[in-house]
């Protein structure tokens, strides 16, 4: 039997939904949920991201507005537009789009923005949230871990008490995913590009989640048909100009028993994660300014 396609479309949806009732209920009290992307220098690939982010926003009647700066812009300067932006009670939610410009990059970006507008889940206020152990999908939890719990949670995919393998480590998904699911009870293995014999792993997994960048990678021979595994595929690749994940789906959709599809998985599911982020990070503000 073919694996299940663990589309985000419906998920989207039914989160939107809420998402407008919740922005409606905002603006009868007077409050517009306000984001600000902040964008330093000219990336095409930054301006296509911040494209997304706008178009979400304005579907669930939020605000979106950017901050343009120059690519040559001083580092006071920058800090400068931060602040302001931090005390702007108009402002709910803050992103620093990356990459930053060279003489930017070695600033701790993400604890820049106060914790109450970081809509990325990156400051260390609200990882901690993580190390502490919370499950509580309302606080500003880092985006693409919260959707994937989303996603998971609409199709009825239940981490606690199974084995997940977590392939990558980095900041943004990797090590804030395993310990997001290692919250939700899962027994997560977290490999990276130093594991030795990543198939011998992946092939006692219930969950499989790949966030490693290499098109796909995991083929067959990572899985055991017997397990019928679920499939998380967070990878972003190009290959021959076309949208791929890490998992080779083609190749795989025999031996496991779901999937999530590039496009139309994972991407987003962050997505409305940070628009998830901006409502619940207005409706705290308008609660502590009363
Ligand atoms: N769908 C979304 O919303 C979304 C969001 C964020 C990122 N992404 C995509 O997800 C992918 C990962 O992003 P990232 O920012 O987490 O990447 P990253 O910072 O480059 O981290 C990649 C991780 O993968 C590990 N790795 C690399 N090659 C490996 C291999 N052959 N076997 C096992 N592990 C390997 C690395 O191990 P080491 O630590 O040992 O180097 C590292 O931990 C990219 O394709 C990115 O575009 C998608």
């Amino acid at each position: 039997m073919t694996a299940k396609i663990l589309s985000a479309a419906p998920v989207v949806a039914q989160i939107k939904k809420g998402l407008i009732t919740r922005c409606e209920a905002l603006k009868k009290q007077g409050v517009v949920p306000s984001m600000c992307v902040v964008l330093v220098g000219n990336s095409p690939a930054s301006m296509s991201y911040i494209r997304n982010k706008k178009r979400m926003c304005e579907e669930v009647g939020a605000h979106f507005t950017l901050l343009h700066l120059p690519e040559d812009i001083e580092t006071s300067e920058f800090l400068r537009e931060i602040e302001k932006l931090n005390k702007d009670p108009a402002i709910h939610g803050i992103i620093i789009q990356l990459p930053v410009s060279k003489q930017l990059k070695d600033l701790p970006l993400p604890n820049l923005i106060s914790p109450v507008k970081d809509i990325d889940g990156f400051h260390g206020i609200n990882t901690q949230n993580l190390y502490s152990g919370s499950t509580d999908l309302s606080l500003l939890l880092p985006c693409t871990p919260k959707g994937i719990v989303n996603l998971l949670r609409f199709y009825q995919i239940d981490p606690k008490g199974k084995t997940i393998v977590v392939v990558g480590r980095s900041l943004i998904v990797g090590k804030p995913l395993s310990m997001l699911l290692s919250n939700l009870d899962a027994t997560v293995i977290q490999a990276h590009s130093q594991t030795h014999d990543l198939p011998s792993l992946t092939k006692q997994a219930d969950i499989v989640i790949s966030a490693i960048g290499r098109a796909n990678f995991f083929d067959q021979s990572y899985f055991d048909p017997k397990r019928k595994s679920v499939v998380i595929d967070v990878g972003i690749n190009s290959l021959n100009g076309k949208l791929t994940g890490d998992m080779d789906q083609e190749n795989i959709k025999e031996v496991v028993s779901a999937m999530t599809p590039v496009p139309g998985g994972v991407g987003p599911m962050t997505v409305i994660s940070l628009i998830e982020n901006l409502i619940c990070a207005t409706e705290k503000q308008s609660k502590d300014s009363k």
